[in-house]
């Protein structure tokens, strides 16, 4: 009965050998404590379970592929799910910089790091080796310097967020060839220059925010040929030129911010009877008068047309819009007077014009 005898056996071997293969490879594992090394945790919720050697078994944060053990994923958060025990309601904070030494984890595919605000240095340029990343989060930490210029050897990168942190510089020509990005959000930070004219190119981009920097030049008119662009966010940045017409003609883009830059010229007519509902134009230089297209497909949720130097009246088509849930026209050298459907509306969105009149501003 020679089964019988070698079952257990064999069921030990396995488990010896299997358990061999699943810890981190050695290489990985001293990547990660170089990385470690670098940052310093206020409360330890995350690298004080950065012991032994099997890295893909309880570090907190650090996930394995299941096949080739090789580290996969790093998330380290901020935020109430690492907030210890001991002093739960004090948020966690991490200070200190991402080491160039995290490139030598060359299976990682998601890098998230994200809300710590003192996690200050570079981002390594090495990180462009990565071949395997998908998603690049860092936003909210305290990161300098500019983009790695070859980012766009990333193809596999579906999300680059690096939102609310102090990278400088121009956004990178080569960001153009990640065709497979989704999300793009690099906000508040202090990126000048321009935007890349073949942004267009990135054909997945979903969502692209760019506000609160200091980019500068012409809105890009390849952007409207992003077909599953929904949200498109240019405010708070030095922009100019004139609002591209095709922006009305985008499938499904449902916000668009463009507010406070030094866009000019009148507003395209395309934009009122769009896919957009979301709309704020507000702090530019817009003039001509405010186009007479509304209708029964024009719906907006906000509408903010507020600081610009725009004049006429209020076109009465605005009547026929089948929602407008905010409006926002002040600050403007409107005349006219005020479509009855908007006499309930708040006196502070049609004050500081030149002579609109009629509820809820005085009579004509
Ligand atoms: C539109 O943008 C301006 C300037 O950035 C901002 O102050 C305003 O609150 C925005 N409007 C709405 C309705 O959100």
């Amino acid at each position: 009965m020679p089964e019988i005898w070698f079952t257990p056996l064999m069921a030990l071997l396995l488990l010896a050998f299997s358990s061999a293969v699943r810890s981190c490879p050695p290489s990985d594992l001293v990547a990660l404590l170089a990385f470690k090394s670098v940052l310093r945790e206020s409360h330890g919720g995350i690298f004080n379970s950065w012991t032994g050697t099997d890295c893909c078994r309880n570090w907190r944060g650090v996930s394995c592929d299941r096949n080739s053990r090789r580290v996969a994923e790093i998330s380290l958060r901020a935020g109430p799910v690492y907030t210890t025990f001991e002093k739960p309601y004090r948020p966690d904070y991490m200070s200190g910089y991402i080491s160039p030494e995290i490139c030598k984890l060359t299976h990682l595919s998601s890098l998230i790091i994200t809300d710590w605000h003192g996690i200050s240095g570079e981002l390594p340029r090495c990180i462009s080796s990565l071949s395997y990343l998908r998603i690049i989060d860092l936003s909210g930490n305290r990161i300098s310097g500019t983009l790695p210029a070859d980012i766009g050897k990333l193809r596999q990168l579906n999300l680059l967020s690096a939102a609310d942190n102090l990278i400088a510089g121009e956004i990178p020509a080569t960001l153009t060839s990640l065709t497979g990005l989704t999300h793009l959000d690099l906000r508040n930070n202090k990126i000048s220059g321009p935007i890349p004219q073949k942004l267009g190119q990135l054909q997945m981009l979903s969502r692209a925010l760019l506000s609160g920097n200091q980019i500068s030049g012409p809105i890009p008119v390849s952007i409207c040929h992003i077909y599953r662009l929904v949200d498109l966010d240019l405010s708070n940045n030095h922009l100019s030129g004139p609002i591209p017409e095709a922006l009305g003609r985008m499938a499904v883009l449902s916000t668009l911010k463009l507010d406070t830059n030094r866009l000019s010229g009148s507003i395209p007519a395309s934009l009122f009877g769009s896919s957009i509902s979301e709309l704020n134009l507000s702090h530019n230089m817009l003039e001509g008068s405010i186009p007479d297209t509304f209708g029964g497909s024009c719906y907006f949720t906000l509408l903010d047309l507020s600081y610009n130097n725009l004049k006429g009246p209020i076109p009465k088509s605005m009547s026929s819009a089948s929602y407008i849930g905010y409006v926002e026209f002040s600050h403007n050298h409107l005349c006219g007077p005020i479509p009855s459907a908007y006499s309930n509306t708040d006196a502070s969105s049609f004050a500081y014009n030149d002579c609109l009149c009629g509820k809820p501003l005085k009579a004509c």
